[in-house]
């Protein structure tokens, strides 16, 4: 066992004994610019409990850490919050060095957790609003299914105040601050929203309703652990309140312009459709695909009130890089947005039907049926790129209006 890694103490009884992963930088086709964290907590109870695992590669530093405080093999229960494994890879191995009494899930925590890795001892199930006692201490389940799981559920101990708030709330960042009171608040701003966007945006109204549900129970919550990021001791109404207004996705009069290009005419048009908005009152963002991924594109488009894609044709159909992020912003389900297609072409220029008819399915509120230039676009075409501009402003407007 590593002597190297060392718990960090989150109250009396409750460790952070998670691992850092600086290096990582694609998670599930999200850019994880700054890397993440896998946190996992380790409660000092009668019972002792270890909350959750990491990632299968970080074992031995999970195992390094609480070694640092006990005995892995004095650990009595494991509880697994979600079945994902940054969360449950090294479950297995972990049930095989700490041999503990009991490991408890959510019923769905159950049933994925044995998809995965189909173990040969049992999982207790436990309910919603069950309570399981550690002795001195104990927890409180609560189910949050679709959060981002069938299975996920929070775990809440009364006498520390404390919620174990597994994914939710958290944000894809490796420092060496453990609590978010230490980290500059833009950047937690913006990490925890490019995470909202990427990971929890298509359950907004859940999201919404799991809000009001806390507020209704009433618990008395001084500290949220999350399982990615630093942890929140101080300020929760910050994160509470940032989750209410992403969830809201009230829109705003920026205006994402995302593209992809093979012989800069179609950047030529994004970049006279950036003039127009501008002119009409919007706030453009360019997005060329070559220099911004997908992932940046969904945080950008998540208080932005207008999405304008555009498209060269390639073989009859729209550049592969504009279909991997139609495709992975449909999954998102953004919404609140208007919004238009574009693109050059040289003979038959189906990319803009393409694009259009995917924006559409996305429910996105279009200005028309989309701006088709033919090759390099000359000083009448760029003046048509403008107007566009300018009514997809002008809908902006109306929808600010609207909201
Ligand atoms: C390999 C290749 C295949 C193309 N296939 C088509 C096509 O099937 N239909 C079409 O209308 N244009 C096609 N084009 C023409 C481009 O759409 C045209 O050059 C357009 O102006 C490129 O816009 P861009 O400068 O934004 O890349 C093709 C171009 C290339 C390089
Ligand atoms: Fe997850
Ligand atoms: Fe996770």
């Amino acid at each position: 066992m590593s002597k190297a890694f060392k718990a960090i103490k989150v109250t009396d009884n409750v460790y952070w004994v998670g691992a850092i992963d600086w290096g990582i930088r694609d998670f599930h086709g999200y850019l994880t610019e700054r890397g993440t964290t896998y946190n996992a907590f380790l409660v000092m109870a009668d019972k002792i409990t270890l909350i959750d695992t990491v990632k299968p590669p970080f074992q031995s530093e999970l195992l390094g850490r609480i070694s640092s405080v006990v005995d892995p093999r004095d650990i009595d229960y494991v509880v697994s919050n979600h079945a994902e494994m940054d969360h449950s890879g090294s479950l297995v191995g972990v049930i095989e060095a700490v041999q503990p009494e009991k490991v408890f899930a959510s019923s769905m925590g159950c049933k994925h957790l044995q998809e995965h890795f189909h173990l040969d001892r049992e999982i207790v199930a436990v309910k919603d609003g069950e309570s399981l006692s550690l002795g001195n201490l104990g927890l409180t389940f609560l189910e949050t299914r679709m959060l981002h799981w069938p299975d996920n559920m929070f775990s809440y101990m009364p006498e520390e105040k404390l919620l174990f708030s597994q994914d939710a709330f958290g944000m894809h960042l490796a420092t060496s601050e453990r609590f978010a009171d230490e980290i500059d608040e833009s950047l937690l701003e913006y990490e925890g929203s490019k995470y909202y966007a990427n990971i929890l945006l298509p359950m907004s109204a859940l999201v919404t309703k799991l809000i009001k549900k806390v507020g209704e129970l009433n618990l008395p919550i001084e500290i949220i652990a999350c399982d990615h990021g630093p942890i929140w001791r101080q300020d929760l109404d910050k994160i509470i309140g940032w989750y209410a207004k992403w969830a809201e996705q009230k829109p705003t009069n920026k205006a994402v312009v995302v593209f992809d290009t093979m012989w800069f005419s179609t950047a030529k048009m994004a970049e006279a459709i950036a003039e127009g908005l501008m002119a009409g009152g919007a706030q453009p963002k360019l997005m060329p695909l070559k220099s911004n991924h997908r992932s940046n594109v969904a945080t950008e488009i998540l208080d932005a009130g207008a999405l304008v894609v555009g498209s060269p044709t390639l073989n009859n159909n729209m550049y592969p890089t504009v279909a991997d992020l139609l495709t992975y912003l449909k999954g998102l389900k953004p919404k609140n947005l208007v919004g238009a297609a574009f693109g050059s072409y040289g003979w038959s220029g189906e990319a803009v039907g393409q694009v259009r008819g995917m924006m559409e399915e996305m429910k996105i509120d279009l200005v028309d049926e989309g701006l088709r230039i033919k090759f390099v676009p000359n000083d009448d075409a760029l003046k048509q790129c403008f107007d566009l501009g300018l009514r997809v402003a002008e809908k902006t407007r109306g929808l600010l209006e609207a909201a």
